[in-house]
């Protein structure tokens, strides 16, 4: 299968490509993408430009048809988009199509929401005077997403975008074309005008720099790693555009003794290990009081070792493989890097399994410390720390003792701590006996300090980014 740039309304291979490897089995080539060139996004930034005046007079039920379109098909073809997803990203099978269905519900909340905008009539303070606040379109929005989410991540972009009126430019990441070929080819048939969505597959090294320098783009949305957005909000600000981050995170989960085991135990597993720990929400830090600490590891080791480590598609699987061997490198080294800080490894091995994939047992690390390496930066991948605290004052303490602040959780049955914390963690997202990750569609998404930049996605705060407010002033 050949995944082509979307430009204008036209499909468009490009001289070169890039092989799109399953990460579960190497000697599987699912298919070629483009490799787009700077021409080629500038071309891709025209036919979004010139198609962004004519969505922008779009009519609300238009917005809805296109958007309840691409939802209903995407639900339909949840199994199938799940498992290409799940062949190309190595999330488990039931993960895949769990995101699939996600991407179509957010589809979905965005039909609806064009339906939905209004703006506020107020009286001037000036006699006889009337005032309108409305929102109007940014214009032309470049999108830049992730290879953890493949068809989430897109879609959470996309969707808002064409709600609000906007024309864009998707550019995917380079390890999972086919996941954001599959969604731009529905969107493609969704009676949207030519050019208000379009798709360039490419290095991001080579397109993001353009896509920032393009006059005719108004706006970024990133979501992807921290050294990236930090040189995108550089960049952006020095250009005054608008722009949205979504960065990492090195989020912590809290363990207090008077926790439900069971609920903290299995808290902890998914937060730390679904989806192969390669979660922006990922609980990486697991900050346990000194009563509970010692059967909450010996039982969360437990559990993890039991992990059903291997192929993404096959049935009974639990944890798939890393992305690529680059990240799988980076992990091991991580591994490594806490044990010579002093921290207990359990687990954490590269795994030879039955295919050539990029397979590695997950990884709990005890007796750390939060000042250690392995709990300031985030590793991104199935690797949890474990830091032993006295009491809830300090937990909260080291909880927020980090530069992210993305997603944050406590297990506890004390009502009195579980709401002191909501209160104080310095999170943008907070959990009370739920993992850090995992997260609705149909509400805010974002950190604080080094993890996010900008407005919020999802949900209804989606609008501060994809529109403009105008404040308008009649004497009738
Ligand atoms: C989730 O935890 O459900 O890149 C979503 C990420 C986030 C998305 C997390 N932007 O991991």
């Amino acid at each position: 299968m050949d995944y082509k740039n979307f430009i204008g309304g036209a499909w468009a291979a490009t001289a070169e490509s890039i092989p799109n490897i399953n990460p579960s089995d190497t000697t599987d080539t699912i298919g070629f993408a483009a490799k787009g060139t700077v021409s080629d996004l500038d071309k891709a930034i025209d036919a979004a430009h010139e198609a962004a005046p004519g969505w922008a007079t779009s009519t609300p039920q238009q917005r809805f048809d296109v958007l309840d379109f691409i939802g209903t098909e995407i639900l339909a073809r949840e199994e199938e988009l799940g498992r290409l997803l799940s062949r190309e990203e190595g999330k488990t099978l039931p993960e895949g199509i769990g995101e699939a269905a996600r991407a179509g519900q957010i589809f979905k909340f965005f039909a609806g929401e064009a339906l939905r905008q209004s703006g506020d009539h107020l009286a001037s303070v000036r006699p006889g005077i009337e005032v309108d606040v409305t929102r109007s379109p940014v214009g032309v929005v470049g999108l830049i997403t992730p290879w953890n989410f493949p068809i989430a991540i897109p879609a959470w972009k996309l969707a808002p975008a064409i709600c609000f009126g906007n024309a864009v430019v998707l550019k995917p990441a380079e390890l999972v074309p086919a996941s954001a070929h599959a969604l731009v080819e529905i969107v493609s048939r969704a009676g949207l005008p030519d050019g208000v969505v379009n798709l360039v597959f490419g290095r991001g090294s080579e397109l993001g720099p353009r896509m920032i320098d393009n006059e005719k783009v108004n706006a970024i949305s990133f979501t992807g790693s921290v050294p990236t957005g930090r040189g995108i909000a550089a960049a952006c600000g020095a250009k005054l555009k608008k722009v949205q981050l979504e960065m990492g995170g090195k989020n912590p989960m809290v363990i207090l003794d008077d926790a439900d085991l069971d609920v903290a135990v299995e808290t902890c597993l998914n937060g730390a290990f679904f989806s192969t720990g390669q979660r922006c929400t990922a609980s990486s830090r697991l900050i346990v009081t000194e009563k509970i600490h010692d059967q909450f590891v010996a039982t969360l080791y437990d559990r993890m070792v039991a992990l059903k480590v291997g192929h993404a598609l096959e049935a009974g699987i639990q944890m798939g493989p890393v992305v690529d061997n680059r990240q799988l490198e980076q992990n091991l080294s991580y591994v490594d890097i806490a044990s010579s800080e002093g921290g207990k490894v359990l687990g954490g091995q590269r795994l030879d399994l039955a295919t050539k994939g990029f397979f590695m047992a997950p990884a709990l690390v005890t007796e750390t410390s939060n000042d250690m390496r392995i709990n300031r930066e985030e590793v991104f991948g199935p690797v949890a720390s474990v830091v032993r605290v006295k009491d809830y004052d300090e937990a909260l303490a080291v909880a927020n003792d980090t530069e992210f602040g993305l997603s944050a959780g406590i297990c506890t049955t004390s009502l009195k701590h579980a709401h002191h914390f909501k209160r104080n963690s310095q999170a943008g997202m907070v959990m009370v006996n739920l993992p850090t990750a995992g997260v609705d569609y149909h509400v805010p998404f974002g950190g604080t300090k080094g993890s996010s930049f900008g407005s919020r996605e999802q949900g209804r705060y989606a609008a501060e980014f994809y529109t403009t407010v105008k404040t308008a002033y009649t004497l009738p």
